[in-house]
């Protein structure tokens, strides 16, 4: 016979009012996996990214979730990424010299390729040297430099009101001005420059119907026309460098595979040392040219 139980005592497996059972789904309650009615699933957006072409659709899924505040902003996102909109400007921000440059609509993105312009810039500056950047965009070649080497005097440069805006966000306390090339900048730095890095646009005219969607609807014609040879930008900054850089200073910029030997000759048109440094892995071209 068993006992009889005291009217508080709880028996096993006695379930009392109110207890939730283990496995129990209480009302309102989400359940791990559950669809709710608008939400955008995980796995949906990466199929969606992948057919749209997106190759690192997992990545991007990943990051456009952790940007979204909910499922119709991320929804809102993967629609726009969809649309063809740039990942960085929809995050807002890009990754670069493991650095997180903050990007604005309108405003070239920084792209992993030039890391090889900055480390070789780098690899030229001293700490304490005069270091400009001409052509800044989002300022992320002279932050990665300063990032890299202490107590630089530090300037950038651009000629489009956008990109001087986002560029005073990514390097506070730099003095970022605004104007055609050489022009913008106090007189006071002519002679000065150690280094001078200008990441040109660099796209033939001709060429600039070819390029992807993302590049070409996204950012300005002003940050990708480099005239008919694509040279016509690198041409002036070359020229003009022999005043603005002090002695054994160097120019740095970017081109294209097939124009580094046109490159290369317009810098040694200007009577600097001109050399090539390539980078396969990044697809990236950048000509040095040293005043003697
Ligand atoms: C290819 S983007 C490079 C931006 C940035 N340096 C980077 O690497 O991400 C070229 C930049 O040059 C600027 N630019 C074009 N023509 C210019 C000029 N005449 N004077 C100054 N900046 C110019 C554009 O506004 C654009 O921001």
């Amino acid at each position: 016979m068993h006992p009889t139980p005291d009217e508080d005592q709880v028996l096993p497996g006695q379930v009392l009012p109110g207890q939730v059972l283990p496995g129990q789904v209480l009302p309102g309650q989400v359940l791990p996996g559950q669809v709710l009615p608008g939400q955008v699933l995980p796995g949906q957006v990466v199929r969606r990214l992948r057919a749209a072409g997106c190759v690192f659709a997992e990545d991007e899924a990943r990051l456009l979730a952790a940007e979204a505040a909910g499922p119709e902003a991320l929804e809102a996102l993967v629609e726009r990424r969809i649309a063809g909109a740039p990942l960085e400007v929809l995050l807002g921000w890009a990754e670069f010299r493991g650095l997180r440059i903050l990007v604005a609509p309108g405003v070239f993105v920084p792209r992993r390729r030039t890391e090889a312009l900055v480390e070789e810039a780098v690899r030229l500056t001293p700490p304490g040297a005069v270091v400009v950047d001409l052509c800044c965009g989002s300022g992320a070649v002279g932050a990665a430099i300063a990032a890299a080497v202490p107590g630089i005097e530090l300037h950038a440069a651009d000629v489009d009101p956008a990109a001087v805006a986002c560029a005073r966000r990514n390097l506070p306390g730099v003095p970022v001005h605004e104007g055609d090339l050489f022009t913008a900048l106090p007189p006071e730095l002519a002679g000065r420059i150690d280094v001078l890095t200008a990441n040109v646009p660099y796209v033939p005219t001709d060429a600039l119907a070819l390029m992807p969607p993302e590049a070409r609807d996204h950012e300005p014609r002003v940050a990708l026309d480099g005239g008919p040879d694509g040279l016509a930008l690198a041409r002036r900054v070359a020229t003009g460098a022999v005043e603005w850089l002090a002695p054994g200073g160097s120019l740095l910029f970017e081109c294209g595979e097939g124009q580094a030997p046109d490159a290369l000759d317009l810098v040694t048109a200007t009577g600097m040392d001109a050399r090539l440094v390539t980078d396969d892995e990044r697809g990236a071209t950048v000509v040095v040219g040293t005043l003697s």
